[in-house]
């Protein structure tokens, strides 16, 4: 199975900045790990430019209508687009987003062809008290749920304990491969077909200097990255080119 890290650019970069990263970053990518940028809508074209995988941080359940300030993944396709990070522990802190809503979304962007990034994860009072797997495994059953459309090629999961994003605190690689195990686990037996070659994706705090611990578990197949991804030297170096 091929690696496969995703810069998570959230709110950050101006397009000036957008088009200088890309730039370098294409100059030295060679194609090693899969690398796919999710950025703010705005620039998207200027990813799809460069020929690098293009990706919402979030799109609306429906395809089209009176949903004023809301992104179509239609309309994303139409363009070029090619996945949506759906769930991500920011969009599910701060504007309510649910593995209810989860699943709608899912569904939509998978019968518009494009790829679905799903985020699951629990927060540090979860982990404390012991429930991490229960929360990972209530998040995956809710927002997989009835997904017909969904294969190998258009899903991917990506588990990120809250209390590791943006926090310099990284799990570490056995507490991460304990979850990925169980995520793989949860994934064969929902869909018997495919789910044992589903990517899994470990985000929070990952930086070049533990990717490949990281990297070296057995069921890690990649990273889901914010702060390392803003420069295109480390997100280069994430991908394995340094
Ligand atoms: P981080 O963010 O790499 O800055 O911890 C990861 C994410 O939010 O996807």
């Amino acid at each position: 199975m091929k690696k496969l890290m995703i810069a998570n650019w959230k709110m950050n970069k101006n397009g000036k900045e957008c088009a200088e990263f890309l730039i370098e970053f294409k100059s030295k990518y060679s194609n090693k790990i899969d690398a796919w940028i999710a950025s703010q809508p705005l620039y998207i074209k200027l990813i799809i430019n460069e020929n690098v995988k293009a990706g919402l941080q979030n799109c609306s359940e429906h395809v089209s209508g009176a949903y004023t300030g809301e992104v179509s993944s239609r309309n994303f396709k139409e363009m070029g687009g090619n996945f949506v990070l759906i769930g991500h522990s920011e969009r599910r802190q701060f504007f309510g987003e649910t593995s209810k809503t989860c699943q709608a979304k899912l569904q939509t962007v998978l019968r518009e062809n494009l790829t679905a990034v799903y985020c699951v994860g629990e927060t540090l009072s979860e982990r404390e008290s012991g429930q991490t797997l229960a929360i990972v495994s209530d998040q995956l059953h809710q927002g997989l749920n009835d997904l017909s459309a969904a294969n190998e090629e258009n899903l991917v999961i990506a588990y990120e304990p809250v209390w590791a994003i943006g926090t310099g605190k990284t799990a570490t690689p056995g507490q991460a491969q304990e979850v990925h195990s169980s995520i793989r686990k949860i994934l064969s037996e929902k869909f018997p077909g495919f789910g044992s070659k589903v990517r899994l994706l470990y985000g929070g705090s990952v930086k070049p200097d533990n990717v490949e611990e990281l990297l070296a578990q057995k069921d890690i197949d990649g990273g889901l990255v914010g702060g390392a991804s803003l420069k295109a030297k480390d997100f280069l170096a994430l991908c394995g080119d340094k």
